[in-house]
């Protein structure tokens, strides 16, 4: 297998990041909302990769950190589950609102930011997160809410890119190409150990690059 040197894994310097990353972001969004379905459609892989977190979740009580267009949602949706869901997008909101809905599973759902979850502490059995986190500014403040509303032994899924462990090229380069399109690479392994979880990382495609993180509050 063709490997980058250790040399070459960066993360992206988070004091270059501009204080209105999220609302510069949040202008894309607006426009993407309603293609996102389609999107997702041409790339099923993209749904494959979510859907890994399904056989994980545990426990009622559920937290869905930046939802986006609901797909994931309505994938694990049932009756079992006390449903909750934040996103920081309005039209987001909207078409995941009205998707609950058509499947007749209810849901509170809210416009907010990961970064001021409006949640008690110790809330949560499970938090799902996928394919936002690079999209957040601070996975530092990120990672301490998803952690601060989980449960003791709850358990936080989260799905994103981050630099393959086996350093396939392929894999740096897709990681690459997501930079590029202006999401921040962060060292996810390092912020779980700070905020003290157990966890397994799984790498679920993308030559190594998706990953997907099952950690529990310790
Ligand atoms: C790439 S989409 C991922 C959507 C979905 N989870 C998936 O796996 O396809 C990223 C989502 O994160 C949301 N988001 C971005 N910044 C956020 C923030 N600071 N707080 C909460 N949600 C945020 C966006 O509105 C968008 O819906």
């Amino acid at each position: 297998m063709l490997k980058v040197k250790q040399e070459k894994i960066n993360y992206t310097d988070v004091s270059k990041i501009a204080s209105d990353y999220t609302d510069k972001m949040n202008k894309e969004y607006n426009w993407m909302a309603k293609g996102y379905d389609a999107f997702m459609t041409i790339f099923p892989l993209w749904k494959k990769w979510i859907k890994m977190v399904i056989p994980h979740i545990h426990g009622e009580k559920i937290l869905e950190v930046s939802f986006g267009s609901g797909y994931l949602m309505t994938q694990y949706a049932s009756d079992k589950y006390e449903i909750y869901g934040i996103d920081y997008n309005e039209k987001m909101l909207e078409i995941t609102t009205i998707k609950m809905k058509k499947i007749n599973i209810k849901a509170q759902l809210f416009q907010g930011n990961v970064e001021k979850l409006p949640f008690p502490d110790n809330t949560f059995d499970t938090v799902i997160n996928t394919m936002a986190f690079t999209g957040y500014p601070s996975g530092e403040k990120a990672m301490s809410e998803l952690k601060r509303v989980l449960k003791k032994d709850g358990c936080l899924l989260l799905v994103d890119f981050d630099y393959p462990n086996n350093r396939s090229r392929f894999g740096y380069m897709m990681v690459r190409l997501w930079e590029k399109f202006g999401d921040i690479i962060k060292d996810i392994n390092s912020l779980l150990i700070k905020h003290n979880s157990d966890y397994k990382d799984v790498s679920v495609g993308g030559f190594g690059s998706v990953h997907l993180f099952i950690a529990h509050k310790k």
